[in-house]
């Protein structure tokens, strides 16, 4: 048993890591044929893309997967800790397991992702969830095959969490859940430490792929057919920093840009460090896709020091202008926090005229959440929860507004399309822009999953288009 610890997770020193591959002991290979699994995910793109790689594990032990989770043999919650409402979703869904194992005594239970890096979360499961069979961190995802199979033979509960980052591995098996568009991991956990985040104690220092590794995985998409990768990370454009001299996110977007896919995404970028390369190869190569996801959290420099955040109003809309002047055509998105502790009416109203002078395509708002054991945790907090919610209600009045005029100035124009699928009704199709829009089109001719063809837009609502192919 390893049991999670903050103070540990918090420690960050250059200590080595082995590079090693995934392998599976070949004496639980296929050991499980017959029986089936449902993985449920919360949390970002990098859970969801995990949960790909959990799947394949699950399948090499021979669980075949069930379309509903009570019909399924083993229940694993791939859970997230960014906010409370995630946290209580995942709790929510282990009552409900708890009510399914009183009927099915077989079934196995599992938990695994950021929460099990909590240590409030592992007490909690020692002492209440006694039913849950499994816990293993984010760093323990290479051992899932084996604590399962423990979980099963030994019939005891199985918490297997280190606080800290172990070797990397490489070779994972994947099932992915779409074959025209796919997630590369390019770096793991994040070393920014902003005071309200809980990130880096669930995720560990920031440690990058191998730039050969990542190449190689996106060769070898490109053979299979994929049209579109989302290059991952907590903040990618850390990419390097801790691996090479002179070999930094600019480099790796340029290299992928040469392998000729033709759609390049990348999420998250962290302001601090976008750098000028990056803007000037996002601007030169076309199937980068002109869509940055640059999150501000505020418009008050005042509480972006106390988020921690290393840049003020005026360094963010620097940057901000320079990504718009460069890159043609580009749409930025972004993540705002609303009633982080010390926030004033007035710093509000900075983030309010940030907004405006962003004019945003996309922006997720969130009120702050506390986060046991980050610093902001233990901030002072005097603005009460009715006054948060009317700030984010006041905020979303305005950034939807901006979403609706900037979509209203795509009417009329035609935009390449990768198509994603097909609505109930007849001739219609949706997928999303190179700016990363939502549309919904009809066409005359039949169209594929992962063809990429012109619409032409006809009218603008607020989170999407809607147009026909020509
Ligand atoms: N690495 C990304 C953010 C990942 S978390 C970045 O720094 O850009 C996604 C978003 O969740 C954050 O941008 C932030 O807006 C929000 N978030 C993180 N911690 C939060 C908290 N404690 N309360 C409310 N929102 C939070
Ligand atoms: Fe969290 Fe900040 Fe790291 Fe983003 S950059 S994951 S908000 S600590
Ligand atoms: Fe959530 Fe962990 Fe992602 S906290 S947002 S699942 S890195």
């Amino acid at each position: 048993m390893h049991l999670p610890d903050y103070r540990e997770a918090r420690t960050r020193d250059k200590r080595k890591y082995n590079r090693v591959h995934f392998s599976l002991d070949q004496n639980i290979e296929k050991k499980y044929v017959g029986k089936t699994y449902f993985v449920k995910t919360y949390g970002c793109q990098m859970n969801e893309h995990d949960s790909e790689n959990i799947c394949a594990m699950l399948e090499a032990l021979g669980f075949s997967k069930a379309t509903r989770y009570v019909d399924a043999d083993l229940v694993l919650l791939n859970t997230c800790s960014i906010r409370e409402n995630a946290h209580n979703k995942a709790f929510g869904m282990l009552g409900r397991l708890k009510h399914l194992k009183g009927e099915k005594k077989d079934l196995l239970i599992g938990l695994c992702g950021c929460m099990a890096q909590e240590k409030s979360v592992v007490d909690e499961i020692l002492k209440d969830y006694k039913f849950v069979d499994f816990v293993f961190g984010t760093h323990n995802l290479y051992q899932l095959p084996t604590i399962i199979d423990r979980a099963v033979e030994e019939q005891k509960q199985q918490i297997e969490v280190f606080s800290r980052e172990g070797d990397l591995v490489e070779g994972y098996p994947v099932i992915r859940s779409n074959s025209y568009k796919a997630f590369v991991n390019i770096i793991y956990g994040c070393d920014k430490f902003c005071t309200y985040c809980i990130v880096p104690y669930t995720r560990g220092r920031e440690r990058s792929r191998k730039k050969e590794d990542i190449l190689k995985e996106v060769e070898m998409l490109i053979q299979d057919g994929y049209k579109e990768v989302t290059l991952l990370g907590q903040n990618v454009n850390a990419y390097g920093k801790d691996l090479y001299e002179d070999y930094n996110m600019g480099d790796l977007l340029e290299d992928i840009a040469k392998l000729e896919i033709p759609r390049i995404r990348f999420m998250t970028s962290h302001p601090w460090d976008f750098t000028d390369k990056m803007i000037e190869v996002i601007g030169k190569y076309p199937n980068i896709m002109p869509s940055v996801h640059l999150p501000v959290q505020s418009g008050s420099s005042r509480i972006l020091k106390l988020m921690g955040r290393r840049y003020t109003r005026e360094s963010y809309l620097e940057l901000f202008h320079k990504i718009k002047e460069t890159v043609p055509g580009v749409c930025i998105s972004t993540d705002i926090i609303v009633g982080f502790p010390g926030e004033t009416e007035e710093d509000f109203q900075e983030t309010l005229s940030l907004v405006e002078e962003c004019r945003y395509d996309n922006a997720f708002t969130f009120i702050f959440s506390k986060r046991e054991g980050t610093p902001a945790c233990r901030l002072e907090d005097q603005t009460p929860l009715e006054e948060k919610e009317e700030r984010l209600q006041r905020l979303n009045d305005v950034v939807n507004q901006y979403f609706l005029e900037n979509n209203k100035k795509l009417e009329g124009t035609t935009l390449k399309v990768l198509v994603e699928g097909t609505s109930l009704k007849k001739n219609m199709y949706y997928g999303y822009s190179e700016t990363n829009k939502l549309i919904n089109f009809t066409s005359e001719k039949e169209l594929f999953c992962g063809d990429i063809v012109d619409v032409e837009i006809e009218s603008a609502k607020t989170w999407s288009l809607d147009g026909k192919c020509v």
